[in-house]
């Protein structure tokens, strides 16, 4: 907590009316997360994450149907996808064995309208932007059928490793006719339609992509996490310990196996039991497609930050705290400030206020004084250290349950590799659960960064399955025919 509050102290309130300071502080002391509070979260999430793999709960713990740990060893040419919220980015891979690999790859924006269209236009682009792809890469055609893994960001209920029926959208998508339904078939028949010589054999999320690729060089990672637009992390568990899949493991996945668990945990805590909920938080649940759902992610994740910062600051404006006698239109528009704006702002050195200044007359139309940008820039610090002090209860409790002394969480996303300070501060509120006192880069458990996960990883899940079908094993549960 010492370093934050020396970030604070950076932005002096001495010009702050005490009207203003007064409404600041009070900020101040929600977003403030202690270490307490932080070990009190974890102890819930703990029990959360094995409720979610005893039965089906809050936390869908879903097993991803991974059955063996990456060797490096794997090789071979695989296709990958990976529909993000504003791309969809197609990889070629070249698993080369020796933990090696080279890929080629290209980005589709998606069109402006896509997270509110329907399921054919997602799925006609999707395979629309795949035809280009293998067109460029295949002029001469394809000699066989290529493998594809389909990296797929979102909570897909999985019977079997190519399968996925999405069970509710997130990050603000909400496009019609996708929830309830298996993914993967609407790909393939989208596919077909265009006689495209692809096979979808595996359906990822992009933690167990992040989890699986970075095994794949580095032996010591325990978790693919995901700090981005939204958040999530997956971990290797053993299939007896996943008790809700008792019954229906066919013989040929024994005890002892391990399986990746997507363990969707941006939905910690939707019956706000312990995490400390704020107005703002309420408010982001309430504009959002899907009220009641994700409420840990909605505090952290990089699609909100932004937005929490524009309510406080409307609050503020209407107490008539801020930006006196100022048109407000644009600060009134909802989402109008992604988290690049608190991102920028953090970014800029103290006593520099170029940046914050243009942000808010160009993009605001808003002229700040000193006291206001001392203000916006104490907000961006609580915020986004909030944002990472919350963040890392996850990995402490996957970390406290499995019973991990050391290892590599191997980390992705555009808050973890973008968002000033993020690493610092989630180091800092592990050492704070874990009462550890080593320096930060001592610390036995780490966020390191991940290697390709929607690609290498899309692609090592591929082979890994590949390699289980030649040998005639199971990829799902015993009532699918997988083999
Ligand atoms: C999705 C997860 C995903 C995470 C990070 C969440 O909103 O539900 O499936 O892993 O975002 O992209």
């Amino acid at each position: 907590m010492v370093a934050e509050n020396t970030e604070l102290a950076k932005f002096s309130l001495d010009n702050v009316s005490p009207a203003l300071e007064k409404a600041y502080k009070e900020i101040e002391d929600l977003f403030t997360i202690s270490p307490e509070v932080l070990k009190t979260i974890t102890a819930h999430f703990i029990t959360e994450l094995q409720k979610g793999l005893d039965q089906e709960a809050n936390i869908p713990m879903i097993p991803g149907w991974v059955l063996d740990f990456p060797t490096g060893q794997e090789t071979g040419d695989y296709l990958a996808i990976d529909l993000g919220g504003t791309n969809l980015r197609v990889v070629l891979v070249t698993l080369k064995g020796n933990s090696d690999f080279s890929f080629t790859h290209s980005k589709y924006s998606l069109p402006a309208t896509m997270r509110t269209a329907d399921a054919d236009d997602l799925w006609d682009f999707i395979a629309d932007s795949l035809e280009k792809f293998i067109k460029e890469k295949y002029p001469g055609g394809c000699a066989s059928d290529l493998p594809l893994g389909f990296t797929f960001s979102y909570p897909a209920s999985q019977d079997a490793i190519n399968m996925g029926v999405l069970q509710r959208w997130t990050k603000g998508f909400d496009i019609h006719n996708v929830e309830g339904h298996d993914v993967v078939p609407m790909l393939q028949k989208a596919l077909k339609a265009r006689s495209l010589p692809i096979e979808v054999v595996a359906l990822i999320n992009d933690t167990t992509g992040t989890l699986v690729a970075s095994m794949y060089s580095d032996p010591e990672t325990k978790m693919g996490l995901i700090f981005g637009t939204g958040c999530n992390g997956a971990y290797y568990d053993f299939v007896e310990n996943v008790h809700k899949l008792s019954g229906d493991l066919p013989t040929d996945i024994p005890s002892g196996t391990p399986m990746a668990i997507n363990c969707e945990y941006g939905a910690f805590d939707n019956e706000r039991v312990v995490l400390p909920l704020t107005k703002y938080d309420f408010k982001i649940d309430e504009e959002s497609p899907r009220p009641g759902q994700q409420a840990y992610e909605k505090m952290i994740a990089g699609y909100y930050l932004g937005e929490i910062l524009r309510l406080i600051l409307v609050d503020f404006y209407k107490a008539g705290l801020i930006f006196a006698g100022q048109d407000d239109s644009k600060l009134q528009q909802v989402f109008i400030m992604d988290t690049s704006v608190p991102s920028r702002i953090e970014e800029e050195e103290a006593g520099n206020t170029t940046v914050i200044e243009s942000i808010f007359k160009d993009e605001l139309n808003i002229s700040t004084t000193a006291a206001e940008r001392a203000i916006i820039r104490r907000l961006c610090i609580l915020i986004g250290t909030r944002a990472a002090r919350l963040s890392v209860c996850g990995v402490a409790a996957i970390a406290q349950k499995m019973g991990y002394k050391s290892g590599h969480c191997a980390a992705d996303g555009s808050v973890f590799n973008k968002y000033p300070g993020f690493q610092r501060r989630a180091a800092v509120a592990l050492s704070d659960i874990f009462g550890w006192s080593c320096k930060l880069e001592d610390n036995p458990i780490k966020l390191t960064a991940a290697e390709d996960g929607s690609g290498v990883g899309a692609a090592v899940i591929a082979a890994l399955t590949e390699k289980r079908l030649k040998a005639g094993l199971s990829v799902g549960k015993k009532h699918i025919v997988s083999k």
